[in-house]
């Protein structure tokens, strides 16, 4: 069937503007992320195969579905489509290398008993984050007794994966050194597998930063990274606030580069350490 959208023909397949809006909203509510005017590209290379999967024709009839009561599911499913999870290895090294040249050796000083210092990946994705910090850990020569993480993320999916530990060899290509991959990775098949002594100083569970996560600290070291770049304005200052709660006063907090230029004078001191930029929990 030929249907007009905004004066244009459209094959009758392509997302309508009604739709289109529904699932801005659907997706900000569930998440925060904010789905901008002209992504209906994204929306439907994102979002066809899961109407194929349901034996739909195309992605209105799956908003027909996903409208329809008690599809919570479907629902879930629909958002975890929607994030962005690219991540890669050692992704901004220059905060690793200020992590193994000053931040953790302080932390581990400032602390007041002999305690593992918590740290927390908030938006984990598929892990890569998570076993960059284990890894360099295990090259500080400190016991899984003494730095412990935490990776969550909103999407299961991804979660999955990063327990999983198994990352594919263009991942593994992606920031890893190569003497990293020798030592604390086997080969199987076509996959790389993470070694236990790695595995084993990290957990994963599902968290969305917009929710309290008293419940999940006090950290000490925070990775909130390539995440607010989604977010409004709004919900960047509740999630940082939220971060901000979970922490020790003098904890961590690392973003992402282009996230460096929110104002967080109130909550955090910027500092410069090395080539990076941290901020240090007041
Ligand atoms: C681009 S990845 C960043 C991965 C990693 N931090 C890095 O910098 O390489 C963004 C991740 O944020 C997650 N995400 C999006 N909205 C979220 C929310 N409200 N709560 C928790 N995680 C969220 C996505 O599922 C995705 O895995």
């Amino acid at each position: 069937m030929v249907g007009t959208e905004q004066g244009k023909a459209t094959s009758g397949k392509e997302i309508t503007a009604e739709n289109f809006a529904f699932l801005q909203q659907q997706i900000y509510r569930d998440s925060g992320i904010v789905l901008e005017a002209g992504k209906q590209y994204l929306v439907e290379a994102r979002l066809a195969p899961i109407a194929r999967q349901q034996g739909l024709g195309s992605v209105n009839d799956l908003c027909n579905l996903l409208r329809a009561v008690g599809n919570d599911g479907l629902r879930r499913k629909v958002v975890e489509a929607m994030t962005t999870n690219e991540t890669q290895f050692f992704r901004e090294p220059a905060q690793y290398e200020a992590l193994r040249t000053s931040l953790l050796g302080e932390l581990l000083a400032a602390r007041r008993s002999p305690r593992p210092l918590a740290c927390w990946s908030a938006a984990a994705s598929t892990g890569q984050e998570v076993y960059s910090l284990a890894m360099l850990a295990a090259e500080m020569g400190l016991a899984p007794t003494e730095l412990q993480i935490l990776g969550t993320d909103l999407a299961e999916s991804v979660l999955e994966r990063a327990r999983a530990g198994r990352y594919s060899q263009l991942e593994v290509n992606r920031g890893l050194p190569a003497a990293y991959l020798v030592k604390y990775f086997t080969r199987q098949g076509l996959e790389w597998v993470l070694k236990d002594e790695i595995r084993r100083r990290a957990r994963f569970q599902r968290h969305d930063l917009r929710d309290s996560a008293r419940h999940l600290g006090p950290f000490d070291l925070v990775f909130c990274r390539n995440v607010l770049i989604y977010f409004d304005e709004e919900t960047k200052r509740r999630v940082l606030q939220r971060v901000r709660e979970a922490m020790y006063a003098g904890g961590y907090l690392l973003l992402g580069a282009v996230e460096s230029v929110l104002d967080l004078d109130h909550l955090f001191e910027r500092r410069k350490v090395g080539q990076a930029i941290v901020y240090q929990a007041r």
